[in-house]
């Protein structure tokens, strides 16, 4: 459908840092790239600094600004709301949101507690009945090559699932000076290593077998217990008082940057788990991976073959088919940029590498696909509570030692 004749998508934004960049450019590129039945627009953003948040609304491309997610959710211009503000946020504005017939993307995790997730959960089924749409953004789904795996995995391509290993490596706090961002509190964050980039890997594992884990056993460690606090923060960057890592944003909580104050996450969370399917799963998230960036790799070990993945060679799948012949059975790396693949027919020739951004951009444009075919997008809230149940369960074993915590349906 030509562009100027699409109906428009009003989206209000919550949140302009890091997930706010990233969608912006996901809101503004969809629509050029995606052949969408709805135009997003970039109606409004919200941001508690009205001058820092006018900045960064003209900077990024909306149209307008707010400074209360309350007055967002009343703009009759606001129809679908994107929340991409820290997780103590998540609850009140998805509720929110979805009581007053707005469409809601959610960022993950989905909550800080199962609680949340669970009402959250609820306004998402109370108001699909009412055709209003919602979807927690594991955006690692719309990897075009995680999204082959998953294709493969349900074709039978490698057979029974008997072991998924998965870590998630990153470095951002090594330094025992970086300081105390919202990310390293619990009350803002509800965990650590374990709730930010541990819950990827587990959605990714439920997403890839099809399947939902039933109990773990975990441990979990805070190295850093003090830091200095920040006067700038914004996503994996912060400032400290005599110090600067580019943080680009004031600081959550109007903290001047004096002083220090406790971390109240993990740093790291080890834990392996049970599949309901049989298969055996290990997991690692940490923030202390000295070197490793942002290190998502996930293998899936079947009884007809195997599947790795590795982050920091997004464009790529690695396949062993167990059922060829032995002379010349081996790992074969896919180069996941065919226009048969997963999202690749909107993208470049084959071969044309694509990025980190992109899969904010496929995570929009199969939001609006679903909001207008009325179907439910997934992953769902639901899907996200599912996360939040095996976080949860990781948090009461390691807080025995690492005893079997299992999972309630
Ligand atoms: N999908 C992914 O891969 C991915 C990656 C990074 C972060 N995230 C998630 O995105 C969310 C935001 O993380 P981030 O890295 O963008 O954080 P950030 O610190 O870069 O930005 C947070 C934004 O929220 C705003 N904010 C905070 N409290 C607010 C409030 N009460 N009302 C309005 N705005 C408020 C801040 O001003 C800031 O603009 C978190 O849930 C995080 O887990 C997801």
């Amino acid at each position: 459908m030509p562009v100027a004749a699409r109906r428009g998508l009003g989206v209000g934004m919550v949140g302009y840092a890091f997930m706010g960049a990233a969608h912006s450019h996901a809101w503004r590129t969809a629509g050029r790239f995606f052949d969408l039945p709805l135009a997003p627009e970039l109606a409004a953003l919200c941001g508690r600094s009205r001058a820092e948040v006018a900045d960064a609304a003209e900077r990024m491309g909306w149209r307008a600004v707010e400074t209360d997610w309350k007055a967002l959710l009343a703009r009759d211009d606001v129809e679908l709301v994107d929340i991409c503000s820290p997780g103590d946020t998540h609850a009140d504005i998805a509720i929110a949101a979805l009581d007053a017939g707005k469409h809601v993307l959610c960022e993950k995790p989905l909550a800080n507690t199962v609680d949340e997730a669970r009402a959250m959960t609820a306004a998402a089924q109370r108001a699909a009945a009412r055709g209003v749409r919602s979807m927690v953004g594991f955006s690692y789904r719309r990897v075009p090559a995680l999204a082959l795996a998953r294709r493969l995995v349900a074709a039978g391509r490698i057979g029974e699932v008997r072991h998924v290993r998965a870590v998630y490596l990153q470095d951002w706090i090594v330094d025992p000076e970086f300081p105390l961002v919202w990310r390293l509190r619990r009350e803002a964050a509800g965990s650590g290593a374990l709730g930010d980039i541990g819950a990827h890997i587990v959605d990714m594992a439920q997403y890839l077998t099809g399947d939902v884990l039933t109990g773990v056993n975990a441990l979990t460690e805070t190295f850093v217990r003090e830091r200095p606090l920040p006067v700038a923060a914004a996503g994996l960057s912060g400032s400290a008082a005599g110090r600067s890592d580019g943080g680009s944003e004031s600081a959550a909580g109007g903290s001047n940057g004096a002083g220090r104050g406790a971390v109240t996450v993990d740093d790291a969370a080890l834990f392996v788990g049970r599949f309901a399917g049989g298969a055996l799963a290990s997991f690692e998230a940490t923030r202390f991976a000295t070197g490793r960036k942002n290190a998502l790799r996930i293998e899936l070990n079947g009884s007809r073959g195997s599947l790795a993945f590795d982050l920091e060679a997004l464009n790529e799948l690695e396949f062993y088919d167990g059922t060829e012949d032995a002379d010349t059975a081996g790992f074969r790396r896919i180069l996941v940029t065919e226009p048969t693949h997963p999202y690749l027919a909107a993208w470049w020739p084959p071969g044309h590498l694509i990025g980190y951004e992109h899969t904010f951009t496929h995570q929009a444009a199969d939001l609006v696909n679903d909001i207008a075919a009325d179907r439910d997008p997934v992953p769902s809230f639901a899907d996200g509570l599912r996360v939040q149940l095996v976080l949860d369960a990781v948090q009461r074993s390691a807080a025995t030692g690492g005893g079997w915590a299992p999972i309630p349906d």
